[in-house]
């Protein structure tokens, strides 16, 4: 089982090109990299993705953690989709009842960290399961700042992407976003504004962070009483899949909790198994007020967006939030299985970790240009530098290993300024993790040499 690459990819007198020049005549820009990845998708199964011209690749991507059951689901989520389809779809589940909702809402709240009580709003996408959030927690507080992190991507509405400070071309000719939103340094510990290798002490990264919203944020900028919530990616995922020191964000709860600010916890990229847990702030052991997630929730079939939250913080009066699609009777029974499947899953996630780990972490010794390279279950960031003295981004050698691993047959995608992001289907089995590992250290190699 190997890729199987018959015709170059995107090579000129393909359908692959064809396809692209069509798209670009009638679709908007958005995020795609012709240069680099010129995938046009015919089909896909189980990690395989197949392209218009034949060619046959293995996904380390997860359509960026949303198959993360394989392609084009799993099996039992779509047997649950067509059964349900044949009873009732779209179902203005914000004007009308119906029990699916009710049981989709049940089976979240039983794997949310915490005993409270809680509750659920469903949208369709992550930006809609964060806005809900915002909404929710200035009503509920009465409160009207939030803090963020350097290095977050939360979305691109306005509120969302006033929270997102991962690259400035998200934010360009599009001001202004919504107010109140204060960022402070994420803890990074390969690549802070202190300078501190945070590997090796990351309780003097942690004393640095606390001491920033301390000192230069409550004491100076805005008075704690006046913040709502602070929103995170306990791992950060568009921002360079970048795991912080382990101690850190329960020392964070203990400021927060001091001057009473909640916590929304972003789980749209790093929640449901991805990185061994169900949800990435278990690594942490804290317990957030509000949590939302969207991508994988809707079995990589349907588009869902959840927001659930500490009951207490509820909406109290009809009107004040809602929206047309949000739990739609499909993506509540794919959620429902998509839960289920995780669960059982979750063992050997763990398992792939370690052969994650024990074929990547040998580049950053070996290789001069393979910065860092950091990841908890199948969520995994390679970070390029032009020399490890320097720590330069080397976005050219970065963009070199994802063209390079795409003519081989593996996909790959780019995360924070000069990294790669390693994602397969949580699905995938031991033997293909493997090939891909190969495929990605063969680019690597034959990228920086
Ligand atoms: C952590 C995080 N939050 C929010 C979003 C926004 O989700 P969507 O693209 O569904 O609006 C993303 C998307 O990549 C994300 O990774």
């Amino acid at each position: 089982m190997k890729p199987e690459i018959k015709v170059k990819p995107g090579s000129e007198g393909s359908k692959a090109k064809y396809w692209m020049e069509e798209h670009d005549k009638y679709i908007t820009k958005t995020t795609h990299m012709p240069e680099i990845l010129p995938l046009v998708i015919e089909r896909a199964e189980d990690v395989w993705i197949y392209d218009v011209d034949g060619n046959k690749y293995l996904d380390f991507t997860s359509g960026i953690a949303v198959c993360s059951l394989g392609y084009p689901t799993h099996p039992e989520i779509k047997k649950a989709i067509i059964e349900q389809l044949e009873k009732l779809a779209h179902a203005a589940s914000n004007d009308f009842y119906h029990p699916y909702q009710v049981e989709f809402a049940k089976k979240i709240i039983s794997v949310v960290p915490g005993n409270m009580p809680r509750k659920v709003f469903f949208s369709n996408s992550g930006t809609e399961a964060n806005e809900a959030a915002i909404k929710l927690v200035r009503y509920a507080t009465g409160r009207k700042f939030l803090l963020a992190f350097y290095g977050a991507f939360h979305g691109r509405t306005m509120g969302s992407l006033a929270l997102t400070a991962s690259k400035a071309i998200h934010h360009k000719g599009t001001f202004p976003w919504m107010p109140g939103v204060i960022h402070v340094p994420y803890p990074n510990p390969y690549r802070n504004p202190w300078h501190i290798d945070g590997y090796e002490n990351p309780g003097e990264l942690i004393n640095r962070v606390l001491e920033f919203i301390e000192d230069y944020v409550f004491d100076k900028l805005i008075l704690p009483d006046e913040v709502a919530a602070f929103v995170i990616e306990p791992i950060q995922g568009e921002g360079g899949y970048v795991v912080p020191p382990l101690g850190f964000f329960q020392e964070l709860k203990k400021l927060l909790d001091k001057y009473g600010i909640l916590i929304i916890d972003d789980e749209i990229q790093m929640g449901l198994g991805r990185t061994g847990k169900m949800f990435s702030i278990e690594h942490f052991n804290v317990v957030p007020e509000v949590l939302t997630m969207a991508k994988y929730i809707g079995g990589g079939a349907i588009p869902v967006g959840v927001t659930v939250f500490r009951a207490d913080l509820e909406f109290k009066e009809y009107g004040v939030h809602s929206n047309t699609f949000g739990a739609n009777a499909l993506g509540c029974v794919a959620g429902i299985k998509a839960i289920e499947i995780i669960k059982g899953l979750l063992p050997h996630v763990v398992k792939l970790e370690k052969v994650f780990r024990d074929e990547l972490l040998p580049l950053r010794d070996k290789v001069e240009k393979v910065g860092d390279v950091r990841g908890l279950g199948l969520a995994w960031g390679v970070e390029f530098v032009v020399d490890k003295k320097s720590k330069k981004p080397d976005v050219g050698t970065r963009d070199k290993v994802i063209r390079r691993a795409f003519e081989k047959g593996l996909v790959l995608l780019p995360c924070g300024k000069s990294a790669i992001r390693l994602i397969p289907p949580l699905i995938i089995s031991e033997e293909a993790a493997k090939v891909g590992l190969s495929i990605f250290k063969e680019a690597v190699l034959e990228s920086t040499t």
